[in-house]
């Protein structure tokens, strides 16, 4: 059998479309049954075992256990051709569920508040559509990556070589995204989200009596100098055409009204989009935390954390899902491209590795009252929007393997 391979592919609305409708049933199926049974990070043992029957059904070559809970199934296509990855995250948040659905957390204390159980489900359904549709050329491989919400599933499985043996030559990922309206889809080509550093810095003063404040050092304010001074690293220190954010999110000082407190904690989260910052304000942070103590004669402790660097989308990535979503949704005005968020994801690390693209799918419909932000216990989204992300997927791998 002779293969003709065409750039860009020529393609077949009606049959993607027509085949991934049918699976729409399946799809919010599989959903709820995820969404019944939320777990936390590195503990995804009923997701895993859920995925790993489905792909064992479908006769799907598949491996479970990778980073404690990851599982990666690889489809070959009819012919050799490049590998495109896919990947999906499986973890859920410690929220307790306030919706009133059917399909409701059985698990108490925790919820799939942030889509992730649609973002299996949107991998299985596409692992499906390409077991039963092999023309493509090439290999897609398929990340379920455990603890995205902390404390991070990329980087371990990175280091257990999910990116090798067939090595992947690109990624593709997506957020279901309540900031948008499902039928929209954000795709941009460079940074998308922050990178999310953490710091905990305790100052150490010296307690004493609230009316004797000459014998002490006061840890709070101290601590209040410190907070007021990091505000001024984003505002003076770095250059207003660029994107960061200093905050200082927790704060916890003293005993009692007339005692002087020894020791004020905080701690904080750092955000940006310019690789170059890295480094660059725990630098900053120290200075400003070391040099304001020395001034009260105060000592300090300062942890600081890299967690996940920013999302990086690399160009011709980004054009092909974009041109893929438009396909999609009908509709190039639906595409955003000024989607950026300062939130963070460690899907970065796999863009670290590879080219590759990550995207908001919209999935908010305020009609439904399907419209909670991620993370809030009313979290919901519309599962039309399952399909559709099937089909960017399904449609990714008819362009890039072909
Ligand atoms: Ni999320």
């Amino acid at each position: 059998m002779v293969s003709i391979s065409l750039s860009p592919h020529p393609v077949d609305t009606t049959r993607i479309r027509a085949a991934i409708q049918a699976l729409q049933p399946d799809l919010v199926a599989w959903r709820r049954q995820l969404h019944q049974k939320p777990e936390l990070g590195f503990r995804e043992q009923l997701t895993a075992a859920f995925i790993a029957q489905k792909l064992e059904a479908w006769g799907i070559e598949h491996q479970t256990g990778i980073a404690q809970t990851g599982v990666v199934a690889v489809i070959q296509g009819d012919r050799p051709g490049a590998v495109l990855g896919i990947r999906a995250d499986m973890d859920a948040l410690p929220i307790q569920e306030e919706n009133d659905v059917p399909y409701k957390s059985q698990h108490d204390g925790m919820m799939h508040a942030c889509g992730h159980d649609g973002h299996v489900t949107i991998a299985l359904g596409t692992a499906y559509y390409l077991s039963q549709h092999r023309d493509f050329a090439g290999t897609v491989k398929i990340i379920f990556q455990p603890a995205e919400e902390g404390p991070g599933g990329a980087k371990p499985m990175i280091e257990a070589g999910v990116l090798n043996h067939p090595d992947v030559d690109a990624i593709v990922g997506l957020h279901l995204w309540n900031n948008l309206p499902l039928g929209m889809v954000g795709v941009r080509s460079g940074a998308l989200m922050a990178a999310v550093e953490l710091f905990n810095c305790t100052i150490l003063g010296k307690g004493g009596h609230g009316a004797i404040p000459q014998q002490t050092i006061d840890s709070i304010v101290v601590a209040s100098q410190v907070v007021t001074a990091l505000q001024t690293i984003v505002a003076r220190n770095v250059d207003p055409l660029e994107s960061a954010v200093v905050t200082v999110g927790k704060f916890n000082a003293g005993t009692a009204h007339n005692v002087i407190a020894a020791t004020a904690q905080m701690s904080g989260t750092v955000r940006y989009f310019n690789p170059q910052f890295d480094g660059y304000f725990e630098q900053r942070i120290k200075q400003v935390v070391s040099g304001i103590c020395q001034s009260y004669g105060a000592d300090y402790k300062l942890e600081y954390y890299s967690l996940y660097p920013p999302v990086i989308n690399d160009e011709r990535m980004a054009n092909l899902v974009r041109s893929v979503a438009e396909t999609v949704i009908e509709s190039p005005i639906g595409i955003v491209p000024q989607c950026q968020t300062m939130g963070g994801e460690d899907m970065s690390f796999f863009l670290q590795e590879v080219p590759g693209c990550y995207f908001f799918l919209g999935s908010a419909n305020a009609d439904k009252d399907l419209a909670y932000p991620h993370h809030h216990p009313r979290f919901n989204f519309d599962e039309t929007a399952l399909g559709m992300g099937v089909e960017i997927f399904a449609r990714c791998v008819e362009q890039y393997c072909h």
